[in-house]
Order: C-alpha cells, then structure tokens, then sequence
C-alpha cells in the first residue's frame, strides 16, 4: 500500500459512463475523492504529491481479460514471463491481466492453479488474476470447479479446438457448463471445429500448402461460426451464459448478436489484431507471414467493419489481447516448410489501449466506449469492478495520465515486450501513455518504469457482474 497521498490536478476524466475535468485525490492506494478541477473541494487538498494531468486525460487503468504470460504451446513456451510480460502491460497502461492457468490432461485444476501462482507470484508488476483452462472434463474437475469459483477464479476456458492438446467435445463442454450454471462460473469458449479443420490442415499439407497464409484459409471463417453457434446452442440446453473468446469471423459475430437479439446471456470479445490487421499480413513474404498466425486467425479486411460495428452496437462488449508472444526467430521458425507447426500466437499487451485510442482519433468508437471496452466491461465481465476498471471513490487507485495529442511509432525497437518483432511495426499512432498508477504507486513515470516486480498482487474475482 502506498502511503502517499496523490492528487492528479486538472485532467479530463474519462469513465465508461462520464467524462467530467476534475481532480483525482488518492490515498492509501485508492481513489478517495474527485471534485471539479479549481473548486474550493480541490483546492483544499494539500500536503498532497501533485500530478499535472492538464491537456492530459485522466482514465482507468487498462483491464486485459486475456494473456498467456510463459505459457506451454506448440512445443515451447510463450516469451513473456509474468516480469516481463505484466511490465510491458503497465507501460501501455494496462494495471490489471487475467492470465489462464492451464489444467493438463490427467491432472487436475488444483495442479495446474497452483502452477501458474507459483509462475507469476512475486514477479509481477500490476495486479493479476487467473482463469482456468479446463482440457479433461470428468467428476472430479466438475467438483473442483466449484472450489475454484470459491477462492476467486471464476471463469473457465474450453476448447473446441486443438484436438490432442486442449480439445473437449460437445459432452465435455455440456457438462462444465450445467456445473457453471450451479456455480456462478462463467465458460469461456475458443469457438473453431477443430476436429474439421484438422482435415483441412492435413489436406493442405498433402498439396504442398505450407506457408502460413495456408493457417487462414483452412481455419475457415463457417467453422468459427458453426462452432459459435453450437456454443450457444449448448449453453442455451444448459442455462449458463457464455463469453466467446477472440471473435474474428463476422459470420461468427452474426451467431453472437443472433442470440443477443434472442436475449441469450451470450458475450463477446474481440482482439486488436482482427481489427487491425487481416490475412494480407498473413501472405507477407518470406514466411514473415507467421508473425501473424493465431487462432482464431486473421481474416480478409472486410470482416473488421464489423467487428467495429459490432464494438458500437455491443454485440462485442470487450477487446482484449490473446497476448501470447513468440520470437520469429526460434520460435515461429519451427514451422518453416509446415504452417501447422507455428506456435499459434501474437504479442499484444502493451498496444491495445493505445491502438483503441487510435479507434477513437479514426472515428470508430467514442472515448467513453474505449473506457468501457478495454477498462469498465472485461472488469464487469470477470467480476472485478468498481476495484477495477473505473475511477470513484473506493475504486484502486489504478490510474493512466493520457497524453491524447502525443504522437508515437510503434516499433519492436522500442517496445517492452519479450518479443524480437512487433505486429505493428512502423504503425504511427496520436496517443501515448504518459504516467501510471497502480494502487496509487507510480509504475510509469515520465518516460521511465518506476514499478518493481512484486508490487503486483494476485487478485481474487468475483463472478460475472453482468449476471447479477
Ligand atoms: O493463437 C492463440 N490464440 N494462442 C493462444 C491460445 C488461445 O487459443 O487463446
Ligand atoms: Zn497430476
Ligand atoms: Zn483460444
Ligand atoms: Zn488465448
């Protein structure tokens, strides 16, 4: 806890729901009070460390619902450690990541949790919390998902995808989510037939289809979209909700805003890379188009207006990153001559609040709708707000100085992610982190990290607040 008492003078304060120029008094690690910049109210706090914030906005701190910091895949691990990878986080101004603990098969949820605590604790420099990833589907995983639900990991990955590795099937899936409609889990699904795109793969190989253009078209746009809607349909027979992961196919975001419509208690995010980026990347010579394989993949360009629309509409109601980094060198080359032995995967962390912003200088979100998609909603969605993901009274003090008018080039030159390249190399974009607070201690300052590892701490997640 931070002892100092802080007061952040004359920013525009920007929430999901306002937009107000007022003073930010912190103490203890939260916010305490906000009053209009040059009333009396602000002016009465002294004997405080002041932050300039004036021409500045004022905004929470960046909540991403989804990182794999070290994670275990496609033969190696993801680059960024909990240290590296949740430093990087708080230079592009996000103070809070819910990583996924990963439950292998034949093991149990217990093993793997206590994994990942022992992975990220004292490493980190924001505030952390866990999901689980739940691959082997049997009694004794129905029961510890109660457990988990208990202690504060709330939400469950599965996987229609990755047959072998993380894959369940259409029973598997049925039975984690009727325990979740009992427990007050939230199931998050990867959403792609991975049982059909498989034959897809082996078939484009026996052509000699082995560039990583060819992991986009056979990870077809309609298996995205027939697995989302058999999702739905499961979680419909099961009376849970449904949060879908990494939604890049507009045929997919169709099925999501289908069922909306229809009142399902269905979610969907998106990612900075299915808006900025598409399968011309995908295609870039000299298997430079592997920087750029993930899964769900990129698509054609035409599939991002509507992912904006469906950001404006909330038939998506949160971006966040799939950050999980792999070296071109070393890493994404062990696929060279075999796209499908690409780590599947994109550096993301310390871009999305940035690259939202620029959404909002191009017209295609407002500035409170960044707040809501980046900050207030994936808070909401995995039950950690008004902790996170706002700033009032109460609230963590977790807060980013906005420099709206700076310019920057995005670069692995400069960025701070454990990664040898960017995906948006060269990207020059209006807006730039200038000042970060996490519980009121500044982890960001003037162009330098002042955080430490460790200061971040595991945090405990209520369930989905969008339920209750
Ligand atoms: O390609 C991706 N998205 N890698 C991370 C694992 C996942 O499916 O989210
Ligand atoms: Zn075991
Ligand atoms: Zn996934
Ligand atoms: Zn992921």
């Amino acid at each position: 806890m931070s002892a100092v008492r802080t007061v952040i003078r004359g920013g525009l304060v920007v929430t999901a729901a306002d937009e107000m120029h007022a003073d930010v008094l912190v103490e203890d690690g939260r916010v305490v009070a906000l009053a209009a910049s040059g009333s009396d109210t602000a002016a009465s706090w002294t004997d405080a460390r002041t932050l300039d914030a004036s021409r500045k906005y004022v905004i929470p701190g960046g909540v991403d619902g989804h990182t794999h910091m070290e994670m275990p895949f496609g033969g190696t691990f993801a680059a960024d450690t909990f240290e590296t990878g949740t430093r990087a986080a708080a230079w592009g101004g996000t103070t809070t990541i819910v990583d996924f603990a990963i439950q292998s098969v034949g093991h149990t949820l217990r093993e793997g949790l206590d994994a990942w605590h022992a992975k990220a604790d004292g490493q980190c420099a924001i505030d952390y919390g866990f999901h689980m990833i739940v691959s082997d589907v049997h009694d004794e995983t129905l029961k510890e998902m109660d457990l988990l639900v208990g202690e504060g990991v709330t939400s469950f990955k599965q996987f229609m995808a990755y047959p072998g590795v993380f894959y369940s099937d259409d029973g598997q899936i049925l039975r984690a989510m009727q325990r979740a409609a009992e427990n007050g889990g939230l199931i998050m699904m990867h959403a792609e037939n991975g049982i059909a795109i498989d034959v897809l793969v082996q078939q484009a190989l026996a052509r000699g289809e082995t560039d990583p253009r060819y992991h986009g078209e056979v990870r077809k746009a309609l298996l995205e979209a027939e697995a989302t809607h058999r999702a739905i349909k499961l979680a419909q027979v099961a009376g849970a909700p449904l949060y879908v992961v990494h939604v890049s196919a507009q045929e997919a975001l169709a099925e999501l805003a289908r069922a909306r419509d229809e009142g399902l208690p269905v979610f969907g995010e998106t990612c900075p890379q299915y808006l900025f980026l598409s399968t011309d990347n995908l295609a870039e010579p000299d298997f430079e188009g592997a920087k750029y394989v993930c899964s769900t993949p990129l698509r054609p360009r035409d599939h991002q207006a509507a992912l904006w629309r469906g950001l404006r509409t909330n038939d998506l109601q949160v971006v966040s990153t799939d950050h999980c980094p792999f070296c071109f060198t070393g890493q994404k080359e062990l696929g060279r001559g075999d796209f499908s032995k690409i780590p599947n995967g994109m550096p993301g962390v310390e871009n999305r609040m940035d690259l939202l912003h620029q959404a909002v200088v191009d017209g295609h979100i407002t500035r409170r709708r960044w707040i809501e998609i980046a900050c207030a909603t994936p808070a909401r969605m995995f039950g950690l707000y008004p902790k996170k993901g706002t700033i009032a009274p109460g609230a963590d003090a977790d807060i980013v100085i906005y420099d709206p008018a700076a310019e920057q080039t995005i670069s692995a030159a400069t960025h701070h992610m454990n990664v040898d390249y960017s995906a948006y190399e060269g990207k020059r974009l209006t807006g730039r982190v200038e000042t970060v607070l996490s519980r009121g201690e500044l982890v960001v300052s003037e162009g330098e990290f002042t955080g430490r590892a460790g200061h971040g701490a595991y945090t405990p997640r209520g369930t989905c607040q969008y339920l209750n």
